[in-house]
């Protein structure tokens, strides 16, 4: 057990690390590029240290230095057979994109990962690509791919998830004619915009996406914006406890990805969007966040998707907050990590929250007295950050059983909430 030391309330600035989701982007699609791909900002958690390491595997270059990457592009067609199995880790990101570029190649692979991922649906990617002419053994990983040619299709997406839609337009780049991916709710986009700052023939309209066939894309200079997945865990700590004013730096603020923003103002906080930027087709900003007094709200539909790995953070948001907080239509969130509404549901009730499990989400009656728990983090670095923030706000000491699962996505995490102390 480690202890979730208390802070009193928070002061400062702090720079979140690279968002994680451009950053295995940013791997990926370099290493289909012709020429250097060279990303600054990088996210060196482990997840996309995965990324780098299976495409070294499928013969890639790649030089990292800091949060500076160098990725050695070998073209479209330049992948080779790996010799090993690909491990993607704990990252359903890396499992689920790699899919969609292995199906189109003329080679065979197996990709698998850590207990979690061989838990997580991967049929999701598999039924598409298997309707463009893929051929994939496997519901769970490992998945068995058989390079294979590959047609366009037009789908309709059953759930709103951006893995998917990415594996099937990254597939759609080897596919002939025009692949069309249309969402129930518009997810993150940033594949889109680094395909089309590559060159590549993609059009977005609405909830529909369409990609052609593609000989080339051309290696980018991509700088990475901060992680706003990672900032809202200050956005959260800064909000919920009294007197705390933290400048959360160079955070990015792709309208696909705000959601806990809209959320967050409806509950009352104090946030302000300042040194607004736009870099590499990503709006980029300065967050200034102050404590404020917070109610509940009701956050469900389209919302979902922009903010669907802030939830746990939200619900602990939500503690602090007068009144009935209910999150709906966020089914989605069983198959992450780990079932974050239970766990959510679970953790928070140790320190004596009202909250409801219910099939789509949870209902959260704030304003509750909080005490101290030994929280489980189920190996899911969000949960561990959100219960870190959760300790704040109770009365009585917190352990947790581990931490070292923030180095997903966040390695710093502590350093940077410990830092930012006023005493
Ligand atoms: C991601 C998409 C989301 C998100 C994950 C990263 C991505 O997953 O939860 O952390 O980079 O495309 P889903 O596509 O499963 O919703």
């Amino acid at each position: 057990m480690v202890e979730l030391r208390k802070v009193n309330k928070i002061k400062g600035e702090v720079t979140v690390p690279g968002d994680k989701s451009i950053s295995h982007r940013g791997v990926m699609l370099g290493a289909l590029g012709e020429g250097i791909t060279e990303i600054e900002g990088f996210l060196t958690g482990a997840d996309c240290l995965s990324t780098i390491d299976c495409f070294r595997n499928l013969g890639i270059e790649t030089e990292l230095s800091g949060t500076k990457v160098v990725v050695h592009g070998k073209g479209i067609y330049g992948l080779k057979k790996p010799d090993k199995i690909l491990y993607t880790g704990n990252s359903g990101t890396t499992t689920r994109l790699l899919s969609g570029i292995l199906a189109g190649q003329s080679f065979d692979s197996v990709i698998t990962g850590d207990a979690s991922i061989c838990k997580r649906p991967m049929s999701r990617v598999v039924k598409p690509l298997s309707m463009m002419g893929a051929d994939i053994k496997g519901e769970y990983c490992p998945l068995e791919i058989k390079g294979s040619a590959l047609n366009a299709i037009k789908y309709n997406m059953p759930v709103a998830s951006a893995q998917v839609k990415t594996a099937i337009l990254l597939a759609g780049l080897y596919a002939n004619g025009e692949t069309e991916v249309v969402e129930i709710e518009k997810s993150r986009d940033h594949t889109e915009r680094i395909l089309s700052a590559m060159g590549a023939d993609i059009i977005e309209d609405g909830l529909s996406v369409k990609v052609r066939k593609c000989d080339k894309l051309t290696g980018i200079h991509l700088s990475v914006p901060g992680d706003i997945s990672s900032a809202a865990f200050f956005i959260a700590a800064a909000s919920v406890m009294k007197g705390s004013e933290v400048l959360i730096k160079n955070v990015g603020v792709n309208p696909t990805r705000t959601g806990i923003l809209d959320v967050a103002r409806n509950m009352g906080a104090d946030i302000k969007e300042i040194n607004y930027r736009s870099e590499n087709n990503e709006p980029v900003c300065d967050l200034l966040v102050r404590s404020a007094d917070l109610k509940g709200v009701r956050i469900d539909g389209a919302i979902i998707p922009r903010l669907i790995d802030e939830l746990p953070v939200i619900a602990v948001m939500a503690l602090a907050a007068e009144g009935e907080t209910v999150i709906a239509d966020a089914a989605e969130l069983k198959v992450k990590e780990t079932n974050r509404i239970t766990a959510v549901c679970t953790e928070l009730k140790k320190s004596g929250a009202d909250i409801t499990e219910t099939d789509d989400g949870m209902i959260i009656r704030g304003g509750r007295k909080l005490i101290g728990a030994d929280f489980a983090s189920y190996g899911d670095h969000r949960m561990a950050m959100s219960l870190a923030v959760l300790a704040q706000m109770t009365d009585g000491k917190c352990n947790i059983d581990d931490i070292s699962c923030c180095a997903i996505s966040y390695p710093e995490f502590f350093n940077d909430l410990y830092a930012m102390e006023d005493k």
